[in-house]
């Protein structure tokens, strides 16, 4: 996600900003910018890459002063580019702004500014819309005008202003994007996140919604809605760097897992609208399309794969479409009946995965419309996609990956409850109770992530496990495949899933006496089904770690252990069954001393064959 630092006082602003900025690194962007204000005006400068071309570009510069904003951009709207990177300035230059966060409502302003004043507009961003708001209410009092230009502004945004003619101020707000206020010697800063001004100031403000606030040199001044002054006690902050960037985590995994509410809450935000209508990011996808289209492929590798297959069970429960699912690295070689009647889907966090890319490619090749699924804007497979339907999951720094794998589930649903509505395949009852059922898990999964505790006490007793299997039937079979990965690819203990009615076929052979099962039991409509596959392994001696909604006695009577996820629907259940075994994964690699973020043999995205 987006980083801001702004800073204000008697030292270099450029030089203590880009020292901020590189501390941001770690979030993942893809442009930088500062602005800094002196002698009545303010300069800019910006660019897509990395830190280092910002300051190449910088050296031109032939203004420095004691005050500034400055910007690392993950794209949401708008690819990486020069123009938009932030900051963006109104067009007289008097304003300047850096902004991390959405503007559900950019497009209404945007048009409003353009068309009744005449605004010129320089970028694809939503994020310009800003500097130009509060410019047209800017009459010498930037703490005004930044009220008045929040007022019109709907989604969440962390905004830093800066004003030519006030050159000793700095205003911000704060609106479900993190902000903080950072209390110098001589100087003020503000700040995303605290490793960005942990160098110089370790007493902060940690600002709350809705909350504007006012930096000069000597004072930090923090008003709510009401433009009423408030008091806030000031935050010692004790972390050292390397732990602030994990937000006080110990590893970018477990920060990762604990985002995923806030994830899965951006990916649903503006897509779900008031009317309970879901708009698809412009996206065309009319009935009359729909209606053209044989079968969907989804293809991924990985997590994004059991993402997919996920999504099979969606799309052909919700949309009555066929769906055929495959590994990008079997699906280029085989002979796919793919032509211009498939609607190929390709999902990916990075956007970068060789395979899926050179599938993607096989796919276009045969005339296919390609939907991908990525979370990195301007990604390759975003690049080379007809259509892009991006996971707003914010930058995954670990290598094993979990909020994308829940976002990109998000991004599943949403399309499959677009596509069956669309056909009318799906009543409005149950459309209606699965877009409620999908509003409901971000707070489903903050109470689950509330059982951490109880997660790390069962992986302390499992931790030294060579072999463990996973079992789940329907929707489970698939969550059980990415808690198998999970667990392997950091805590390297073969970990295997199965279909849970495959076992007999075969794999029971290799139960016997203690041996771990982890069984994944959240389909009610297979729950008796599920029952005696437990059974079956615990007649064998197998230990039974279960997964069930909550209240299911029958299950827990039967396993070691149970730990319980909030009663949902069947369809969402995935949504909320993989964060404890992220966890569990997450507790037994840390109890083993693995490298979690970083396990060996793996990359994080990885772009070759
Ligand atoms: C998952 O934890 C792994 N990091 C890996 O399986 C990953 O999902 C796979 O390499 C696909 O990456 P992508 O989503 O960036 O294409």
């Amino acid at each position: 996600m987006c980083g801001i630092v702004g800073y204000i006082g008697g030292g270099s602003a450029k030089r203590i900003i880009i020292d901020g900025l590189k501390r941001l690194e770690y979030r993942g962007y893809d442009s930088s910018g500062i602005a800094l204000a002196a002698n009545g005006r303010i300069a800019v400068e910006k660019t897509v890459g990395r830190i280092a071309a910002l300051e190449d570009r910088m050296a031109g510069m032939d203004l420095d002063g004691h005050a500034g904003i400055g910007h690392t951009r993950w794209a949401t709207h708008g690819a990486p580019s020069d123009a938009n990177a932030h900051p963006h300035t109104s067009a007289d230059g008097e304003i300047a702004i850096v902004h991390n966060g959405i503007i559900e409502n950019y497009l209404e302003l945007r048009e409003w500014l353009s068309g009744e004043h005449g605004v010129p507009f320089r970028s694809e961003t939503d994020s310009e819309v800003v500097a130009h708001l509060i410019r047209l209410y800017y009459e010498g009092d930037l703490l005004d005008a930044v009220f008045r230009a929040v007022g019109r502004m709907r989604g969440a945004y962390a905004i830093g202003a800066m004003a030519a003619s006030e050159p000793d101020r700095i205003v911000a707000v704060r609106k479900d994007a993190p902000l903080i206020a950072g209390l110098g010697e001589d100087c003020n800063f503000l700040a995303s996140d605290i490793p960005a001004l942990l160098k110089y100031a370790r007493t902060i403000y940690l600002l709350e919604n809705n909350e504007t606030v006012l930096v000069t040199r000597n004072e930090v001044s923090i008003f709510n809605e009401r433009r009423e002054k408030v008091k806030r006690d000031v935050y010692h902050v004790t972390w050292d760097a390397d732990a602030a960037e994990k937000g006080g985590h110990d590893h970018f995994m477990i920060k990762e897992i604990y985002e995923q509410p806030k994830g899965i809450s951006d990916t649903m935000g503006r897509r779900l609208g008031a009317d309970g209508g879901i708009r698809l990011d412009g996206i065309s996808l009319a009935r009359r399309e729909l209606e053209r289209i044989e079968r969907v492929y989804i293809v991924a590798c990985g997590t994004a794969y059991h993402a997919g297959l996920v999504g099979k069970y969606a799309i052909e429960r919700l949309a009555g479409m066929p769906v055929e699912v495959d590994v990008a690295s079997e699906f280029r070689y085989r002979e796919p009946f793919v032509n211009d009647r498939t609607l190929f889907i390709c999902i990916s966090q990075s956007g970068e995965t060789l395979d899926t890319l050179e599938a993607l490619r096989e796919a276009k090749r045969r005339g296919a419309r390609a939907l991908s699924v990525v979370n990195v804007v301007g990604s390759s497979v975003a690049r080379e996609s007809d259509d892009v339907f991006y996971t707003w999951a914010g930058p995954e720094i670990a290598v094993a990956s979990t909020k994308a794998y829940t976002t990109q589930l998000v991004c599943m649903y949403l399309l499959a409850l677009y596509m069956g509505r669309e056909l009318g395949r799906l009543g409005d009852g149950e459309y209606a109770r699965l877009v409620d059922e999908l509003g409901r898990a971000p707070g489903r999964i903050e109470s689950i992530l509330a059982q951490e505790k109880r997660v790390q006490e069962i992986a302390k007793k499992i931790y030294r496990s060579e072999q463990v299997f996973f079992i789940g039937r329907g929707p489970d079979a698939s969550v059980a495949l990415e808690g198998s990965l999970k667990l392997k690819e950091i805590s390297y203990i073969n970990s295997f899933a199965i279909a849970a009615g495959e076992l007999k076929h075969g794999t029971i052979a290799l139960i016997e006496q203690d041996t771990l099962v982890i069984a994944l039991a959240t389909q009610s409509r297979l729950a008796g089904k599920l029952l005696s596959n437990i059974e079956e392994v615990k007649a064998r001696g197998a230990r039974v770690i279960s997964l069930a909604m909550e209240g299911d006695a029958n299950v827990e009577r039967q396993s070691d252990e149970t730990i319980f996820i909030p009663r949902c629907a069947d369809e969402v259940a995935p949504l909320l069954a993989v964060v404890p075994l992220q966890l569990l994964a997450y507790h037994i690699a840390k109890l083993r001393g693995c490298d979690i973020d970083k396990p060996k043999n793996l990359a994080k995205s990885v772009t070759v064959e």
